[in-house]
């Protein structure tokens, strides 16, 4: 990769993968270059844990299944095995990667404990001050998956930033043994692409970006 404009570029989301292994170095690499990223308050909000284990990539999946099928199933409408199909096949394609690293979000503290009190008096409990605060743990949780894409990239290696499985987020918890407090957010499968993803479509620049001269 000659510069970072062009790895930024090319790095696209990769859901098919060559059946090969990944050196688990390599993915330390990656997790390193994602816990180097910018955090609020400096809080390096996130936890990482990269399952080899088919075993437990197999409940994963198990686990996600069941929840669309529970979700799908309380609108008591008729669903089509085509549709379920294309469903399982896009929610539970981290299962054909050599590995899947499992994203957390864990604690914050604020820098200002008298901006929070003042906060708390005219009501705001947690999540409203997060949100008020444009949820930045969860901002920097995905500025650390960012980095982890692009590091993965730059290793000619491919990866997919999957929220989906979020639906089974307490299961996972389970599954990996970790603290529900400690939110799951993300399944990131990574492998050696086994395709060339076609072109995508961009927004129109000036759709995204104006100036104030
Ligand atoms: C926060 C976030 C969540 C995503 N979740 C999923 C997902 O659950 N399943 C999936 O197939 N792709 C998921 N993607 C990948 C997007 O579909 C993809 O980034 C988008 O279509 C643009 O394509 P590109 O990554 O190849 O540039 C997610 C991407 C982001 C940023």
């Amino acid at each position: 990769m000659n510069s970072f404009f062009e790895l930024a570029f090319t790095r696209r989301s990769i859901r098919k993968f060559e059946d090969k292994d990944i050196p688990k170095e390599d993915i330390e690499h990656f997790v390193r270059i994602a816990a180097s990223a910018p955090s609020g308050c400096n809080s390096q909000c996130w936890r990482f844990i990269a399952v080899w284990d088919k075993d437990v990539i197999g409940k994963l999946e198990t686990a996600v299944m069941k929840k669309i099928a529970d979700i799908l199933n309380s609108g008591g409408k008729e669903i089509s095995p085509t549709y379920l199909l294309s469903k399982k096949k896009m929610a539970t394609f981290f299962t054909k990667a050599p590995v899947v690293i499992a994203v957390f979000m864990t604690g914050y503290k604020y820098y200002d404990p008298v901006f929070i009190s003042a906060l708390k008096n005219l009501g705001y409990d947690d999540e409203g001050i997060m949100k008020l605060f444009s949820n930045y743990d969860l901002l920097s949780v995905g500025a650390a998956i960012q980095n982890l894409l692009l590091a993965v990239h730059e290793k000619g290696y491919g990866a997919c930033w999957m929220s989906e499985p979020a639906i089974a987020g307490e299961e996972i918890n389970r599954i990996l043994g970790i603290p529900v407090e400690q939110r799951f957010i993300s399944l990131i499968p990574v492998g050696i692409p086994s395709y060339t993803p076609r072109n995508k479509k961009m927004k129109d620049f000036g759709e995204v970006f104006s100036i104030i001269p």
